[in-house]
């Protein structure tokens, strides 16, 4: 009885939705719906088809999305997102990162290559070619719903995921620039990240996110880019659990950090964060002296700071800018 009535009201529903074009969702309509888990499941193994978090109708639940192939035939009008009989959303859009030029899905005429633009050509070399397969990269991808823009119609984007990796099981994971898939700090051999499943590289991301808005960043990184438990943003500090990035106790100002239940006193020989002669306990120092100095009315034109990767070690390439 009660799967009959589960099935006349989920079908009910499906129906309700799929009536529902995208762009026209009523004010609040996600709030009326409770059962995320009709849409919920694993989504087909095929290469346009990817889960994607608000990725149903309306943007309400985790989905399933269909997209259009590379060189297949799509339209401007046409990308407008409805439920197809199987349970998938087709988004009526191009595989994230094509473009649709002309009718058909195109590669964008960017310098930069989208993630899912790089995976369809690296797939199309290693199918040709399965002896190539284990050196070449194929980079995982990711596909988000767009923010709120307006007038925009397509909606969804691709991104790099933030962990990649590379050379089989041997190999190493790393963190990864989402927007264009660079390398940035952060690793771990792969068959470490498979079984521990704690690499997240979220302090990497942090830091590389503020450094570009040019923020002074005094964030601490392990090797494999998660958090190190003792942080002071700025003149705050406090602990996380690098795994979870949950917060553990209280915040604290700097001159209190040995009452924090992380601090180690072996990590942290003096009061300047970073161990020793490290590239942070320079840059610290630098910074110390430029502050004392325009405290004193000395305006401070010029300080050369070093390039210090998130762990506080030097960063591979340091520039010497010229006065
Ligand atoms: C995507 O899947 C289709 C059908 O399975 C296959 O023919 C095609 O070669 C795949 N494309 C790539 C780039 O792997
Ligand atoms: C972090 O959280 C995980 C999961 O709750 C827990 O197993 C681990 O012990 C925690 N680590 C620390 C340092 O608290």
């Amino acid at each position: 009885m009660a799967r009959t009535f589960f099935f006349v009201l989920g079908s009910l529903l499906l129906g309700i939705f799929a009536l529902i074009p995208d762009q026209d969702c009523p004010v609040g309509f996600c709030d009326r719906v409770s059962d995320c888990a009709l849409f919920e499941g694993d989504c087909p193994n095929n290469n346009l088809t990817f889960s994607v978090e608000n990725g149903g109708i309306c943007g309400c639940c985790r989905a399933c999305v269909r997209f259009i192939g590379p060189n297949e035939a799509c339209s401007i009008e046409g990308q407008r997102s409805r439920l197809g009989m199987d349970g998938v959303v087709d988004s009526g859009q191009c595989l994230p990162g094509y473009e649709c030029k002309d009718d058909i899905c195109a590669e964008p005429n960017s310098q930069q290559v989208p993630c899912l633009v790089k995976a369809w050509n690296a797939l199309l070399k290693a199918n040709a070619n399965p002896n190539i397969r284990t050196w070449l990269h194929i980079p995982k991808c990711e596909v988000r719903r767009k923010e709120e823009t307006g007038e925009e119609t397509t909606m969804f984007e691709g991104f790099y995921s933030h962990i990649q990796c590379q050379g089989g099981k041997s190999g190493r994971c790393y963190c990864a620039n989402p927007i264009d898939g660079t390398k940035l700090f952060g690793y771990e051999f792969q068959l470490d990240v498979e079984e521990k499943k704690d690499m997240n590289c979220a302090c990497t991301l942090e830091w590389f996110e503020r450094r570009q808005r040019l923020e002074h960043v005094t964030l601490r990184s392990e090797l494999n880019g998660n958090y190190k438990s003792l942080q002071c943003d700025k003149d705050i500090c406090f602990c996380v659990n690098g795994t979870t990035t949950e917060f553990i106790g209280p915040f604290l100002p700097k001159s209190l950090w040995t009452m924090l239940p992380c601090y180690d006193p072996e990590e942290f020989p003096d009061e300047m964060y970073y161990p020793f002669n490290s590239c942070g306990h320079h840059y610290n120092l630098y910074r110390i002296y430029a502050d004392e100095l325009e405290a004193h009315g000395t305006i401070v034109s010029y300080v050369n700071y070093p390039d210090c990767d998130p762990d506080g070690t030097y960063a591979p390439a340091q520039v010497d800018v010229d006065r």
